[in-house]
Parts: C-alpha cells; structure tokens; sequence
C-alpha cells in the first residue's frame, strides 16, 4: 500500500445497536483528542470508521456494499477502517475481500485506532481484534460534551450463549466496568448536557461490582447511586436477560423515581420448546410470572422485546404461541426479526431450517399484532399530562419531538428548546409516536 498524508479528518459510520452508537462517539472523541476534525459527510473524510454489526446477515453484506461505495470518482478511497462486531467475527476474510480496508479493529481494542490509523497511513493494513476489555475504557479521553440522552456503557459481552447469537463469540464474555468510573463518567456527561442517560450491555442487568464502601451491589445499587446526581433527571436501561431480572431491580422500579418506567425484556419466543432450543433459561409461563412481579411494584410499566420468527424447527402451532405470549404481555413496543443463521452458532447447523416464504408470513403476522398492541398502549396515555424530555426539532415549522416516560416519540408544536422537561398532554394516539399539546 502506498503511503498517504496522516488523515486531518474523519466520519464515523454506526450500524445495529444502541452500544455500537456509544461505540461510535467514543471513537470519535478519540480521534478529535488526536487533533483530528469531524467530517459531517463521508464523502469528505479522510478516513472513514464503519462501526459494524454482525447479528444479522443482511447486517453484514451492507458493510461490503458500503466499502464499494467509498470508491471515489478518481479511484481512490478514504483510509477505511472496519470496526465492530463484523471486524472482530470477519477480520481476516475482510482484510482478503476487500484490498481497500487498512484497518480492522474490533470491539475490545478501538483504544488503539490512532496509531493503527497512523501504521495505515504510513502505508501499512493492521489488524487488532484482541479482547481485554478493561485497558479500553481506562484508555479513552474523558467525556466532556453531551445530548440531552447519553449512551453510557456499564457492561459488554454475554455468557448466556443463546443458540442463534453471535454476542457471545463478538463480544465476548461478560464484564462490568467498575461502579467508580461509572459515577465519574455519568457525572461528566450531566455537566456536559445530559438529563437521561440510558445505561448499555449486552446483558446490562448482569451488571456487578461494588459501590464506594466495597458493598456487593447490581444495576439497582448503581442506578440509586447515579439518581443522587441532582441535574440528571431520567435513567434508563437496556438490553435485559429475564435470568439476571433480581429482586432489587424489580424494587428500583417502584423506589427510584428517576428510574424510567420502561423495560425492555426480549423473550423471543412464546413457546417453551423452541425456547429450550434456543438455550434460553426461563420459560414462557416463568416470563410472564416475572412481568406480574414487575407490574406488582409498577403498575403503569411500558414493556418492550425482541421476537424471532422463523428459528429451526418453529413449527405453524409453536409460532402461534409467540402470538399468544404477545396478547398475554401487551407490549408498548418490540424488535422483530426474522431468523438468521450465523456461522458458528449451534442454531446455524440445525435441523429443520424454515424457508423465507413462510419466514416472511410469520413476520408479518407477528408485526400486525405488535403493531395492535403498540397503538393500544399509546392510547392508554391519551388523556394524560406527562413529561416530556425534548431532543430534536420536528419536519413541521415549530414542531419539536421528545420522549415520554414510556419511551413514546411525543410530537407537539410550541416554545421549547433541545434538553428542556416540559409538560404534555397527550392528545392522539398513533402506532410510533403520540401527538400532544405543550401545558399552559
Ligand atoms: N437471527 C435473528 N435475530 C437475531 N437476534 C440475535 N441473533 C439473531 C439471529 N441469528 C435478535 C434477538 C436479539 C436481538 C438483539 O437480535 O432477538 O434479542
Ligand atoms: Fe445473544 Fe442471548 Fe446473549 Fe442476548 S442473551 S446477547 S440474545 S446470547
């Protein structure tokens, strides 16, 4: 590879999930530490970060189709850097396929990216995809600035092992990050802006350590900590595993006020032996148990979840479970997806893989009852007046949007500003979103 001039500016690019959003910011705050600017379009950029996904196929094949398209009209291309899951699982076939990637670098080791950007420059192709997490936080500049709704990542990986999932391989096993850092970092983003941040893991509620005076605590322990910050006003969490729900979360939800009355809790599937295949560890009737625990100490919960349709074996009779177990919870808001097979998983190699045709059936059974019961809970809080946190302005002219307690998009035309907590009534009620009216 030819050398080029080190890059002055950069475009950080994330695909899939919520953590590789913090990834990317990260990532991001790294390089600007390093002098280098932010390039509002790629087409700019000297270098260009794909921060990728791996959970789905579809996910994967949009990465090569995104490294062709850097190709400029006069044949060159930025410096490109493949991070994310994709790099960690793909490094190597990426690196073969693709001559124009520099750097690949995976989850556990983006700390690094300046000086592998720098070997790149110099006209190298480097590959890191080592997995000790902890040298990564300790390795990045402090936050300074922030949205209204931060991202903070409190734990990475996944022991779990669920039969269709590629996290466990990615990611790799569960870790927490120290309670310390934790308060440090989110003390820092509400002095930078922040009135929600919304706490990340893979298995979030998994999350362990010990607090100031060296007690044991879990996600509750460490959400009472953060709710004593007096300018943060919202925390929230995601994504949770049903076996990690304990009792002292349960309790946060009806003690902690600034704990959001929002649980996104994936089942999956409505049918114990798919489940069973799947290695889930609770069953359907156990999930529901648990929601009623959780409903007990907060009646007015928003729950949310992942589904899959379609995985090895669902025969027409188990899929029709998944539908009940929709009925029965009466989410506020899901994912859905079609199953996807992934090299290395158990699920990929086993009998009984399920042909798109009825794949594609499934899933638009499955997302008109979601759909229902969406737009059902919406209109449960028509009528009501709740607070609103601002975060964007809207397409119409003085439109703003925000989000409820319930984690609904609120629309409502008036005077209010980016960050502002103002009061709503909630006047209609739509499948995604809600219209209100700003209080006098
Ligand atoms: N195929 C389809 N969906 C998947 N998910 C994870 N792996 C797969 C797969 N192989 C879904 C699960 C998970 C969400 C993040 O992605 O529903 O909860
Ligand atoms: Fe994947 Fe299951 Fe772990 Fe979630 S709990 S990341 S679905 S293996």
């Amino acid at each position: 590879m030819p050398a080029t001039t080190p890059p002055k500016t950069f475009h950080v690019k994330s695909f899939g999930c919520q953590m590789n959003v913090y990834d990317g910011e990260r990532m991001a705050e790294l390089l600007t530490a390093k002098g280098m600017t932010s390039a509002s379009e790629r087409e700019d950029a000297d270098l260009v970060v794909l921060n990728t996904c791996h959970i789905r196929e579809r996910a994967t094949e949009k990465v090569y189709s995104d490294i062709g398209r850097l190709r400029r009209d006069d044949g060159t291309t930025p410096i490109i850097a493949v991070a994310g899951c994709v790099a960690q699982a793909e490094g190597s076939e990426i690196m073969a396929r693709a001559p124009s990637v520099r750097v690949v670098v995976g989850p556990q080791a983006y700390h690094r990216l300046p000086e592998m950007v720098a070997q790149a420059a110099a006209g190298g192709r480097v590959t890191e995809t080592d997995m000790p997490a902890e040298a990564k936080f300790a390795a990045l500049p402090k936050r300074r600035r922030s949205g209204p709704s931060a991202f903070l990542t409190i734990q990475e990986g996944c022991d779990k092992f669920c039969t269709y999932c590629v996290v466990p391989y990615t990611r790799g096993a569960e870790i927490s990050r120290p309670f310390a850092d934790l308060v440090d970092e989110a003390r820092l983003l509400v002095e930078g802006g922040a009135r929600e941040i919304t706490l990340l893991g893979q298995n979030v509620n998994a999350w362990a350590g010990e607090d100031d005076k060296g007690r044991a605590t879990g996600l509750a322990g460490l959400a009472e900590e953060l709710a004593k910050l007096p300018d943060l006003a919202r925390i929230r969490y995601t994504t949770s595993h049903p076996a990690d729900m304990d009792d002292a979360l349960i309790a946060a939800h009806s003690s902690n006020e600034k704990l959001m009355p929002f649980l996104h809790l994936p089942v999956q599937s409505g049918n114990d032996r798919v489940l069973k295949a799947m290695n889930r560890s609770h069953t359907a009737e156990g999930y529901l148990r648990l929601l009623d625990r959780v409903r007990a100490g907060r009646p007015d919960i928003a729950i949310s979840g992942d589904f899959i349709v379609g995985f090895p074996g669902e025969t027409e009779a188990e899929f029709e479970d998944t539908l009940r177990i929709i009925d029965a919870v009466g989410y506020a808001q899901a994912f859905s997806f079609k199953y996807s097979p992934r090299p290395g998983t158990p699920a990929a190699t086993m009998d009984g893989q399920v042909c798109g045709e009825v794949m594609d059936e499934r899933l638009q059974r499955l997302q008109s009852a979601l759909h229902r019961h969406s737009q059902a809970f919406n209109q449960t809080t028509i009528g009501r007046r709740c607070t609103v946190l601002v975060d964007r302005k809207g397409r119409q002219p003085g439109q703003m949007l925000g989000k409820s307690p319930w984690l609904q998009s609120v629309y409502f035309t008036g005077d209010a500003a980016i960050g502002d907590l103002v009061e709503v009534d909630m006047i209609e009620a739509w499948p995604n979103s809600v219209a209100g009216k700003l209080a006098a």
